[in-house]
């Protein structure tokens, strides 16, 4: 039918009515999805990425054959104006509108089987007064809608997002803060002696004046290297993750409450476009979060590995210095990471981790001299970096 309406200079227009808003449709899709992968259901993943990939190529059959899509939230019940014999539901009910000559109403969009069809055709003698209200309402819903791009896109990141989530214990927080076992423990010491030794050793203690803490987490390091940040200066953590923003909130009031100079935000560095560029002069990001980044790690590095490392050296002034640490070749060999990962995690989360070589190229294309590495532990490696004055 496509083929013949374009045949005669036709406009076919296809709107996609949802029950939420598309950004809440978005966020109860990644939702069903970490769920899915908490539960190990694998089959679920499975059928879940099948339907969209299916929703995706039906979408594009219908683009390609030149149907103009997009995608609404009826939330302002424009399906008001439907009249009532047309027995609309909007969460069962479709509507094709023919010009103005019929209108079909079917049964069964919930189930995605039709299982009845109101049909009204201009031979009835009410048809004028459906047509008009009909069409309000369509015009209406359609000059709100988003494009079905944006929708996809949406629904892509939401998918990338929860493929990227790392399932914690549950009371990782109090766990990673409170009660590690020994060996993790003295990981967690070792790596920030360490970091404060190089700190002291470049020069850089206490004449710190803008740092920036990317996965924060408990907030640990913004206390631990505060008295390397000038009186006058600001510290800022920040963690895409909701509990551990108001961890490290709580962590600060009862340790420091006066210390004016910290703030702590939730943000995904990966898209954050807040924080201002040559802003910083020390960034640190800890205990392997870079690995949390590596999920579409590429060998063109054309990846959002590359992105985080690109968004730090700009965030810092020429001079600025970086200080992070990743996993070391042992521990991911053994996927002995930290024990607030599950088996699955840690195992990904060491394929996420790059090479020192691979990190040495990365780091030198990101705008940093060639690194100074430092070893706290058996499992850890500590970066140096500087950014390039140029
Ligand atoms: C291993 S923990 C960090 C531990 C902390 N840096 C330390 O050394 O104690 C990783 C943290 O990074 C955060 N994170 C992961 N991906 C992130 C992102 N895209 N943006 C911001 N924070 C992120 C996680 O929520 C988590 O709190």
């Amino acid at each position: 039918m496509m083929q013949r309406i374009r045949h005669c200079d036709g406009d076919v227009r296809r709107l996609y009515l949802l029950d939420q808003s598309p950004g809440a449709v978005a966020q109860a899709y990644r939702e069903q999805r970490v769920m899915l992968h908490r539960l190990g259901d694998s089959d679920g993943l499975f059928r879940l990425d099948e339907s969209f990939n299916n929703m995706a190529k039906n979408i594009n059959v219908l683009r390609e054959g030149g149907c103009q899509l997009r995608v609404a939230f009826d939330g302002d019940h424009y399906d008001a104006l439907l009249p009532s014999s047309m027995h609309w539901n909007s969460r069962d009910s479709e509507l094709a509108i023919y010009d103005d000559f019929r209108i079909d109403v079917f049964r069964g969009g919930r189930a995605g089987q039709i299982s009845g069809l109101l049909s009204f055709s201009r031979a009835m003698e009410n048809f004028n007064s459906l047509v008009l209200p009909t069409e309000e309402f369509f015009a209406r819903v359609w000059d709100k809608a988003d494009p079905m791009q944006t929708y996809l896109d949406r629904l892509q990141t939401a998918v990338a997002s929860a493929k990227s989530r790392i399932d914690y214990w549950s009371h990782w927080l109090a766990r990673y803060e409170f009660a590690l076992d020994v060996e993790d423990e003295s990981l967690k010491s070792s790596e920030a002696d360490l970091t404060e030794r190089v700190l002291r050793d470049k020069g850089s203690w206490g004449a710190v004046s803008r740092y920036l803490d990317v996965g924060t987490c408990t907030g640990r390091y913004l206390l631990r290297l505060r008295d390397a940040v000038r009186r006058d200066g600001i510290i800022v953590g920040i963690d895409d993750n909701l509990d551990s923003v108001l961890f490290a909130r709580g962590n600060i009031h009862e340790h420091c409450p006066d210390d004016d100079r910290i703030t702590i935000v939730q943000r995904d560095f990966l898209q954050d476009t807040t924080l201002i560029d040559g802003e910083f002069d020390l960034l640190t990001c800890m205990m392997g979060t870079l690995s949390h980044f590596g999920h579409d790690r590429n060998n063109r590095y054309e990846d959002n590995l590359q992105r985080a490392l690109s968004h730090m050296a700009r965030l810092l002034r020429p001079g600025g210095h970086l200080v992070f640490s990743t996993w070391s070749p042992e521990a991911c060999e053994k996927g002995n990471l930290l024990s607030i990962y599950g088996k699955l995690d840690a195992a990904r989360l060491a394929r996420w981790t790059p090479t020192v070589n691979e990190l040495d190229a990365r780091l030198r294309l990101a705008g940093f001299d060639p690194p100074e590495k430092y070893y706290p532990d058996a499992r850890l490696i500590l970066w140096y970096c500087v950014r390039r004055s140029t």
